[in-house]
This record gives structure tokens, sequence and C-alpha cells, in this order.
């Protein structure tokens, strides 16, 4: 990889570990680690590790960083995992064909990940088999757009304002939230029995602005999807309204999120 491409993912990662990471999905990683058995000489792997929230918090519990492992195809993420915790095993790879042995975890975590996974049944294939039979599979995912009204309402402005496919842009991180879907895509790959526990958060971001930032210059071009500097003006302006209600007395965003964490088992 280019010099120049490196850098500027290393910085996306470092955007999105100062900005997503405490505004959104960090607070999810206490819970997921609280499914797992964290005992101390158990291997842990979390896949679409990005900067590291769920190994660190997994390793924050069992004291040490030394028998868990992160794994993600972007070096960008990886780079800034490494600064954060030298001692967990960052490896570059994708989750649909992981890097590891057969039976080597003891548990096996994937927090906001697999909704973007091009072969969701292979990678859920693939955790499995990286397990111990008995071992333990934890996944998050986002609820539908129905239940994270927030960002139902953001995607109703990028539809009116930026069109079609700006809105499925933003989307995209919720369509594995209908819970009988969800459940069969881990049924038919394999794994049992299943729960799925569905929990509410409180997003906060620093204001409406940066908020919808974030999804305009951050999230939206991972998906191909680049507009112009006068759209997302327009948007930013029209958001103020449409987000009113989200604001605190600080200035802040804040509103409730919702995702579902699935537990299963890999057949014995
Ligand atoms: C929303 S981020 C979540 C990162 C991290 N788990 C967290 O909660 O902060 C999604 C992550 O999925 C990773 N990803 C995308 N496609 C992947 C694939 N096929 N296999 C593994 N990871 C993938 C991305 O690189 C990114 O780091």
């Amino acid at each position: 990889m280019e010099d120049a491409e490196l850098k500027s993912q290393i910085e996306a990662a470092r955007a999105y570990q100062s900005l997503l990471v405490p505004s959104l999905f960090g607070a999810w990683s206490p819970r997921i680690a609280d499914v797992i058995d964290t005992q101390m000489e158990q291997r842990h792997l979390d896949v679409a590790c990005g900067t590291g929230s769920l190994a660190r918090e997994i390793a924050s519990r069992t004291g040490s960083g030394k028998h868990i492992a992160g794994v993600d195809p972007n070096p960008g993420m990886l780079a800034v995992a490494t600064e954060l915790d030298s001692e967990i095993e960052w490896k570059q790879g994708a989750a649909e064909s992981l890097p590891f042995a057969d039976n080597t975890f003891d548990s096996v975590a994937c927090q906001f990940g697999l909704m973007f996974f091009t072969n969701q049944h292979q990678a859920i294939r693939e955790m499995l088999r990286v397990l111990t039979p008995g071992g333990r599979l934890v996944v998050c995912v986002w609820d539908t757009l129905a239940h994270n009204p927030a960002y139902a309402a953001s995607v109703q402005l990028l539809e009116r304002v930026a069109g079609s496919p700006a809105a499925e842009a933003l989307s995209a991180p919720f369509v594995l939230g209908n819970k009988q879907t969800l459940s069969e895509l881990f049924t038919t790959a394999g794994a049992k029995p299943i729960s799925i526990s569905t929990q509410t958060d409180r997003a906060s971001f620093p204001s409406i602005s940066v908020m919808m930032q974030s999804d305009l210059r951050g999230w939206l071009p991972l998906l191909g999807v680049h507009l112009t500097d006068e759209v997302i003006d327009q948007i930013l302006t029209e958001a103020e309204q449409v987000h009113d209600k989200h604001v605190d007395q600080e200035g802040r965003m804040v509103f409730n999120t919702s995702a579902h964490i699935v537990s299963a088992l890999k057949p014995v």
C-alpha cells in the first residue's frame, strides 16, 4: 500500500477513535464483554475490531491482552489499535477467511461489523470454525431504523436533499435489524442455541453538525457516495431543524440507539 493511502487510512481511524468510539460505539463493548466468560487463561477474538474498543474491554477484564486477538482488513484501524494496546495481537484479515487455525478461541465476538461483510453466512461459519467446541459467539448489530429514529430522520433528510444512493448508504448499518432474519442467519450457519437481547443506549455527539458530518464526510465516502460541499451545507442547515429535539442544554446531540446482541454456542 502507498504511504499516502496508509496515512489517510490512519487519519480516518484516528478520527473514528476520537469521535465515533466515545459518542456511539464504545458504550456497547462492556455489554458484549458481559456475555463472554472472561477467565484469565481463555483466548478471545474480536472480529472487525476496528480500533479495538471491544478487545481492550476484554483485556481490562482478564487483566492482560496476551490471550486476546483482534482482526480487521483496514490497516489504518489496526495501526491505531496497536498504538492503544501493543500487547493484544492485531491481525489484518477478513471475517470471511479468518487467519487463524480451527478451534483456537474460547470466545469470538464482533461489534457492529457483521452488516458490512460481503458474505455474512461464510463469516459466521468462519467465526464458528475458529471457536473451540462449546465456545461462545457474541455478535452485536444495529436494530432496524424504526428503532433508531434519529438515524431514520437523517435517512429521510438525505433522501430528500441528496437522493437515494446517499440515503441507502446511511441505511446500510441497519440492514440486520430484523430479529427473525438475524436468527435464521446464525441457525443456517450452524450456531446453536441462539439468544438475542435487544438493548438501548444514549449516543452523545458534541453537536448536530459534528454528528451529521461524521456520516456525510466519514461514512458515506467509504460506500462510494461523495457529496458536494454545497449539498453537505444544505443538509447541515436542514439538520438543525430535523434534529432540534435531540439537542440538550449544552448543545450536544443526544439520542436513543437500539441494537441486538446475539449470543450463540458452537455445538460440541
Ligand atoms: C463500524 S466499524 C466497527 C469497529 C469496531 N468493532 C467498533 O465497534 O468500534 C466496522 C468495522 O468492520 C470492518 N470490516 C469491514 N469489512 C470487513 C470484513 N469483511 N471482515 C472483517 N472486518 C470488516 C471495518 O474495517 C471496520 O473496522
